[in-house]
């Protein structure tokens, strides 16, 4: 039987719609990039010229009335995202939104509530979770082969220097959203909640130590899991070596990855506990699968597409994700532990991740007078 070929199209053609772009392209027949829509047009002319791309739009609208799309990828600042997903199901299009999916706890559920409505999917972009170790270690959990999980690091210590700030989006709670926990370590503490599930508790401490932003550049999380486990979790742009980790302790074994922007089996350790050494051969690292990126994953929501089974990563596991950095930032701002589920309604941590309760948010504002 014929293989369905999809057809994409990019809204926001900036840095990293350039691997969306490329990883369509490595998905040969499957899929084509029949158009994008950007506000800017002298980067859209010259993105599309980069990536062969037939038609160009000056924004969404224009793009969702005239091409027939069965996938839409949203690759605008955060800001952008929920308006423009909620326009994509509204026009019938499955939209996959680079994370982080929305702003603020109140816009995931008014996504929610526009899917239920219209029966189409918003997906975000978590690609670490779709990397064949990532996938082998939850299916070997699943299994029951690790035992109990204990306690995990999560580590996210990356640098970004002033100029990266100087996008004006960037180290904005209005646009950006927050500072690392929403735009860096979200990527490895997403994998994290991929891999313990449901987390129960957080505490945490957030501090603006260096660089000129409005949200934090550091956060540490404190996180206790509904399965008994214990996790910390820790997100930087002022770290001088760059690294990003996450180390699991199971029962019967240690699993750990050490990587930066992406990984390979290569990057992952097995080290079974005395006595399970039999594990290593479940493990078993395959030097040929490739490294964790956007190809895998929208390889994976074309693979459900074709089956008729939910893609990835769904929009209330994306709010799972996203109510971890609302409860690290009101845990931090408070000054008290947060529950999962504790931040509903009218909180202002559902409303936006600063809470209207950053504690550097006056100072800042005189020294800017
Ligand atoms: N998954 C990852 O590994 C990863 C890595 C980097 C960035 N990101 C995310 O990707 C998103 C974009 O980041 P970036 O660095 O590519 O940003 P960027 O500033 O380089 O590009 C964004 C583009 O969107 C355009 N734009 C803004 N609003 C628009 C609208 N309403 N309609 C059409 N175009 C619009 C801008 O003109 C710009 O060209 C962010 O959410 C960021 O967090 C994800």
């Amino acid at each position: 039987m014929e293989r369905p070929r999809y057809r994409a199209a990019i809204v926001g053609t900036g840095g990293i719609a350039n691997r969306h772009a490329q990883s369509l392209a490595e998905l040969g027949d499957r899929a084509e990039l029949v158009a994008v829509a950007e506000l800017d047009p002298d980067r859209a002319a010259a993105f599309a010229e980069r990536h062969s791309v037939p038609a160009v739009y000056g924004g969404a609208e224009a793009l969702f009335a005239n091409e027939r799309l069965d996938l839409v990828h949203v690759c605008t600042p955060p800001k952008a995202h929920a308006p423009l997903a909620i326009a994509a199901m509204r026009a019938g299009v499955p939209a996959l939104v680079e994370k982080p999916t929305a702003l603020s706890l109140s816009e995931m559920d008014e996504l929610a509530k526009v899917q239920e409505a219209t029966g189409t999917p918003v997906l975000t972009v978590f690609q670490h979770r779709y990397g064949a170790a990532a996938v082998r270690l939850r299916r070997l959990l699943r299994a029951g082969a690790l035992g109990r999980p204990l306690l995990a690091v999560c580590e996210t210590l990356w640098y970004r220097d002033d100029d990266y700030f100087a996008a004006p989006w960037r180290g904005s709670w209005d646009a950006e959203g927050g500072g690392p926990t929403m735009g860096h370590g979200i990527h490895q503490f997403d994998l994290l909640l991929s891999v313990l599930g449901p987390w129960a508790e957080v505490r945490a401490a957030a501090g603006r130590l260096s660089r000129p932003t409005d949200t934090e550049d550091v956060s540490m999380a404190l996180a206790r899991f509904a399965n008994g486990s214990l996790a910390t979790v820790v997100n930087s742009v002022v770290s001088p070596r760059e690294t990003s980790r996450l180390r699991f302790d199971f029962e019967h074994a240690t699993v750990e990855v050490e990587h930066l922007y992406g990984y390979t089996d290569e990057h992952w350790r097995f080290t079974p506990a005395p006595g399970h050494g039999h594990l290593a051969e479940l493990w078993a690292a395959d030097a040929a699968a490739p490294p964790s990126g956007h190809r895998l994953q929208i390889e994976a929501i074309l693979d459900a597409f074709e089956a008729g089974t939910e893609a990835g990563v769904s929009l209330a596991d994306a709010r799972r994700t996203l109510e971890f950095a609302a409860a690290t930032y009101a845990s931090a701002f408070r000054g008290r532990p947060v529950a999962a589920g504790e931040i509903a309604g009218d909180d202002p941590f559902a409303r936006g991740m600063d809470g209207g309760a950053v504690p550097w948010a006056q100072s800042r504002k005189e020294a800017i007078a």
